[in-house]
């Protein structure tokens, strides 16, 4: 593998046009600084996805998982949806290995100390008589936690302003009559790829590569109709589908990316959400919820069954090229290549993201 060489180079961080872009250069692409500038710059500071609401319907209802490398819980209370790091402040014990119902306090799981729902600590076990010891200086660090169109998202550090960070997706939504609101959850799917999360995410923001990477999603999708639009914190791609598809219908399909690390794929009565997570080692694992539309009979069951059939094929697909490219970016051959404007534009907005985040990650540790 080659070096990690220099993250600080100004000139390859400066923002690029669009028409003359090129892409990030494969040094961003690996090593553990820049694993650790992303977890402070990116994860640490914007809003991620975290479950639909659907799977947090009653007080006490919880589910766990990661801002980037930081391990999260989120629980509804009697005020509101609240999000911690899962994290002990005794000896860094998880609080909760998986999602779970009902619970009154959070227990964590090595040695028994407990917190109230609020974050505050509310027992410590055998540290009654520690000197300088009181329960009520330690608490949970607290995220804000956000819901929208019923997703829930959290955020740690300073995210943008949340109603910035969504800003148009519910309005495109009623464009299209989609109401994720409505849908049901239905299962979870997760792949551990060897390759960086941005090489996954790269791959997810272009359909330039459709034709030639899958020939199958080729039939659906009209590509001489496939738009790229870029906002301010995401960007979406949509196609009307091939009419009289028995699959998914006739409708729109919307592919939204929202910066850094979810995506919300949106057939007619339809989500799939995916979230990519950095893990050790320059992988990464990607998770996919499904959710549908209220069941109206067997021939929904029959529907949902191939189309995660389709999915697993379509990703399968994409796995194997990103670990293809992660080796040639690993190659120590690589020089960034120019982007094609037309199809690329998605993919140079979240590049654009990231430089810009590497950069007032440089500014900072000066
Ligand atoms: S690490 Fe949580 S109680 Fe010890
Ligand atoms: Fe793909």
């Amino acid at each position: 593998m080659a070096g990690t060489g220099n993250l600080n180079m100004t000139a390859e961080l400066a923002a690029q046009p669009l028409a003359t872009a090129t892409a990030l250069p494969a040094v961003y692409y690996r090593g553990d600084a820049v694993a650790g500038m992303e977890q402070s710059s990116v994860f640490g500071q914007h809003w991620q996805y975290v479950c639909h609401a659907s799977q947090l319907t009653d007080e006490g209802d919880y589910t766990v998982t990661h801002l980037g490398q930081l391990p999260i819980i989120v629980i509804r209370t009697g005020e509101g949806l609240r999000g911690y790091h899962n994290v002990c402040r005794h000896r860094a014990g998880p609080l909760a290995q998986c999602a779970g119902k009902g619970a009154k306090q959070l227990r964590c799981r090595y040695h028994g100390w407990t917190y109230n729902l609020d974050g505050t600590l509310r027992t410590a076990t055998e540290m009654k008589d520690v000197a300088d010891f009181d329960i009520k200086d330690i608490r949970l660090p607290s995220l804000q936690v956000r819901e929208f169109e019923g997703l829930i998202f959290a955020a740690d550090g300073n995210p943008p302003e949340f109603e910035a960070f969504i800003a148009g997706i519910a309005e495109r939504l009623a464009i299209s009559g989609h109401r994720l609101q409505d849908l049901q959850f239905h299962q979870h799917l997760s792949y551990d790829i060897d390759c960086n999360w941005k090489t996954y995410i790269d791959n997810y923001l272009e359909g330039y590569h459709v034709p030639h990477v899958h020939p199958e999603l080729n039939k659906l999708l009209d590509y001489r109709s496939y738009v790229t639009e870029t906002h301010a914190w995401h960007s979406l791609q949509f196609s009307p589908l091939e009419s009289g598809d028995d699959l998914y219908g006739s409708g729109e399909a919307l592919y939204y990316f929202m910066y850094p690390n979810t995506m919300l794929n949106i057939l007619p009565g339809r989500l799939q959400t995916n979230r990519v997570l950095p893990l050790p080692n320059n992988r990464c694992r990607v998770e996919f919820d499904f959710f549908y539309a209220a069941r109206k009979g067997d021939a929904d069951d029959a529907r949902r069954i191939r189309d995660m059939e389709f999915s697993d094929v379509v990703q399968d697909e994409d796995v194997r090229i990103c670990e293809d490219v992660q080796r040639g970016l690993d190659s120590g051959s690589y020089v960034a290549g120019r982007l094609n404007p037309l199809r690329e534009n998605a993919l140079h907005h979240f590049q654009e993201l990231l430089r810009a985040d590497y950069r007032a990650y440089n500014e900072a540790h000066r």
